[in-house]
Order: C-alpha cells, then structure tokens, then sequence
C-alpha cells in the first residue's frame, strides 16, 4: 500500500536543512526563556516517567473538539464560546512543554517539529479570532473560523504522531535492552580492568553497558540512553547532581542525568530511567546480570 502524500511530505521535512537557521533562532529562544532546571526536568515530564506534552495536548484539543459538536446543536453558542477560550488558554503550558522537548531533540525531528508547532500555531490563532467573533455575535463566521482550526490542529496532531511514533521522540530508547540480552550472570570483564571513578564501556550480548567502580563496587547500566541512544559511556560521571553520595552519569547528547546506583532519571530531557543491572565479583571477574532479561 503507497504512502499518504502527506507523510511523503513529512519526509522531505525531515531533511529539508533550509528550516535550520530558523530552528536554531526559536531553539535559542526557548533555552532562554525556560532556564531554571527543575521547570525543564517538569515540563520533560521526568516526575511522570514519560513526556507531557502529549497529557497537556488534550486539553486544548478536546476543548476545540467539544465546541464543534457544540456548534452544531442549537441554543449552545455561549458553552461553545467558553470551550473555544478554555482550549486558546490550554495551549501555553501544552506548547512550552512541547518546546522544551522539541529544542532537545535530533535536527530531523526538530525539522517535522518545526512544521507541527506552525500547525497548531495556525490553529491557535484561527481559534482566537474565532472567540472574538463569537464575542461579536457573529457566529456563522466564527463556526468556520473554527472549523478551520479543527483542521489545523488535526494537521498538528497528524505530524506529532509522526514525530513521535516515526522519529520516536518521547519513546523509550532502551526498552528492547532486557529483550536482546541473555538471562543469568555473565562476566564481562576483570574488576583490575576497571579504572577506578571513571566510566567504563562495556558489552554484553552485542549491548553497549556503562560501568562505573567506586572500591570493590561496580555499577552496570545500558549505555544507550533512554532518551535518544546517546552513548553514555561517552559521558560524564556526576557527583554534585543533588544525590548525597550518589555518583551519576551525563548523557554527552543532550546531558540528561541517570543514577548509576537505580538507572533513575535525575534531570531530563530523557523520562525513562536506564535499565539497571546487578552486579557481582566472582574470583576477580565482574558479573552482571539483568533482571527481567530474555
Ligand atoms: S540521547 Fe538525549 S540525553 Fe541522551
């Protein structure tokens, strides 16, 4: 079965690099008008385990949704009116979050990223001219001016399944881990081989893992970062990242933060924790095993 031409379309999106400057100018904004941490690690949606935007999205869309059936049944112009505004007020904390994931992403989904804010900002605005006309009592002209902000945003809404669930933005990038490795103990190197306080890459099974020895401990996660493969054993280890005690390490992408110790995120744009092995020294060699494994 051949494409839909709009997703023929979406691809040529993805490689269209004449957006680029663009994308670096509002990447730039967004950097500096979100700054503090804890609001990026929020808006991420690290307290939730998985992005928010989308969460926030139905807000505004079931809002401007309600107020097209609304606007069909006689006698409900004013409780379509107040869905029409309760969904143009909805969409700022929805599309902050959406930014802020957005601005840490790869150049090709900050490109279909790009085309899915238009969208809905196109969308936006023919909502808000379509509360003032409904505020005017001019209600033919504000059905159609919501009529076309339905489709608007379902355009908005088409491309965001595109850069979610194509480009996988927002997905679990190291969820298939437990399925590719082998269950039980496998050694996969001496502790002597193991600098100590440095990150180690490690395999097992093919599978890229991070060690880290702190004395005769050695903690083991995947080294695919959750958030978008990044290479953690690529980074850094973090001692400051607000865990007493706690050594972390630092995605070198786009520096997301997981516990060594639990695989928990610390600080986002990545939601899903590092799967996390077990550990043991057994005559000298470093063992690793991964519960759920297989
Ligand atoms: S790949 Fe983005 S933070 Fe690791």
């Amino acid at each position: 079965m051949r494409e839909l031409t709009i997703v023929e379309a979406l691809t040529a999106v993805e490689n269209a690099s004449a957006l680029d400057p663009l994308i670096d100018r509002v990447a730039g904004v967004v950097d500096a008008v979100v700054r503090p941490r804890a609001l990026k690690d929020l808006l991420h949606g690290v307290p939730a385990g998985h992005p928010l935007h989308p969460v926030l999205v139905l807000v505004p869309t079931g809002a401007w949704i309600s107020s097209a059936v609304l606007d069909f049944v006689p006698g409900q112009e004013k409780a379509s009116r107040a869905l029409v505004g309760v969904g143009v007020l909805a969409v700022a904390p929805a599309a902050l979050a959406g930014f802020v994931d957005w601005a840490a992403s790869h150049e090709q989904q900050k490109r279909t990223g790009l085309v899915h804010s238009v969208a809905n900002l196109v969308a936006t605005g023919l909502y808000g001219a379509s509360y003032l006309q409904r505020v005017r009592g001019k209600q033919a002209s504000a059905k159609l001016l919501g009529l076309a902000g339905l489709g608007a945003v379902g355009l908005g809404g088409f491309i965001g399944g595109h850069l979610a669930y194509r480009q996988a933005l927002g997905a679990n990038h190291a969820e298939d881990v437990p399925h590719l490795v082998s269950p039980g103990w496998h050694a996969v190197t001496q502790l002597d081989a193991l600098p100590e306080g440095e990150l180690t890459g490690l395999e097992l099974d093919g599978q890229p893992l991070v060690a880290l020895r702190r004395g005769d401990e050695v903690d083991v996660l995947s080294s695919v970062c959750t958030h978008l493969s990044g290479p953690l054993s690529q980074g850094e280890v973090v001692l400051d990242a607000g865990r007493p005690g706690e050594a972390c390490v630092s995605c070198p992408w786009h520096d997301s933060v997981f516990s060594m110790r639990t695989g928990q995120v610390v600080h986002g744009p990545a939601t899903s924790p590092q799967p996390v092995f077990e550990t043991r020294v057994v005559d000298g060699a470093v063992e690793v095993r991964l519960p759920n494994a297989g």
